[in-house]
């Protein structure tokens, strides 16, 4: 039996702005009763100084979308892991398919960032996942299989500090889900192969991501192996996003 207590993350990508943030973050904390899941929101560099100030005190925790994988120095446009600790924040996506399509970031610049994050003293959400060609080729589980081994090479036992999050390149703002059973085969990979890296397995959340909206998040859930959703479109809607809450509380 598990212990882990689902992990529901809402990734803005490039949305937002002031006033937006502002509304959509007031209706969701006002709306937590009876919420009792991990809940986050990832949202871009220029307001985690806003959503920290409007997050404090509450259950909801800061993420942010991505981290440089330098320490400091000449990195125009960089935001290091210290930077973001500054503003308190809890987690960080790393490696999420959008990263790794337009800004060519590789398993091994992925690794890189989570070690980053975590010698920060924040938890890299690791995102893996196979294109839709890769999948119809048959070589799901070995696509997710060696994006996690490149983030377990570099962190070694540390990996039970982090957060998985299997997004399926297809099913990314596509409206087309995986079923709970595709999401459940390749998490039963990804926990098979964080059982054989550390003795705290146990510790690490699986998370599904790709068009989870309120209407299919509960079956999801429901799966033995996901632990939580990582969502896009659906988090920028209060009522969607708290509803996808709701089905993530016991
Ligand atoms: P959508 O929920 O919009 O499909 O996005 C999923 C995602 O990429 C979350 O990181």
């Amino acid at each position: 039996m598990t212990v882990r207590s689902k992990l529901m993350v809402g990734n803005w990508k490039m949305h937002g702005g002031l006033a937006d943030n502002a509304s959509l973050l007031s209706e969701v904390l006002n709306g937590l009763e009876g919420v009792n899941c991990r809940a986050a929101v990832c949202v871009p560099a220029p307001y985690l100084a806003q959503v920290q100030t409007l997050l404090a005190g509450s259950a909801v925790s800061l993420g942010a979308q991505d981290v440089s994988a330098h320490e400091a120095g000449a990195y125009t446009g960089e935001v290091s892991a210290t930077m973001l600790r500054d503003f308190s924040v809890r987690y960080c996506i790393v490696g999420h398919s959008e990263r790794r399509q337009y800004h060519g970031e590789s398993n091994d610049l992925v690794a890189t960032k989570a070690q980053r994050a975590l010698a920060a003293g924040i938890t890299p959400i690791v995102c893996v996942g196979e294109s839709l060609a890769e999948r119809e080729a048959g070589h799901t589980e070995s696509v997710v299989k060696r994006q996690l081994a490149a983030v377990i090479h570099t962190i070694g036992h540390c990996v039970s500090e982090i957060v998985v999050a299997y997004e399926p390149v297809w099913a990314i703002g596509t409206g087309w889900t995986a079923t709970p059973e595709q999401a459940q085969s390749v998490h039963a990979v990804l926990r098979a192969q964080l059982k054989a890296a550390t003795a705290h397995s146990d510790r690490v959340s699986i998370l599904y991501g790709g068009s989870m909206n309120a209407a299919n998040a509960a079956d999801l859930l429901a799966q033995p192996d996901v632990d939580g959703g990582l969502i896009g479109s659906a988090a920028l809607k209060s009522f969607e996003f708290l509803t996808m809450l709701k089905a993530a509380s016991c």
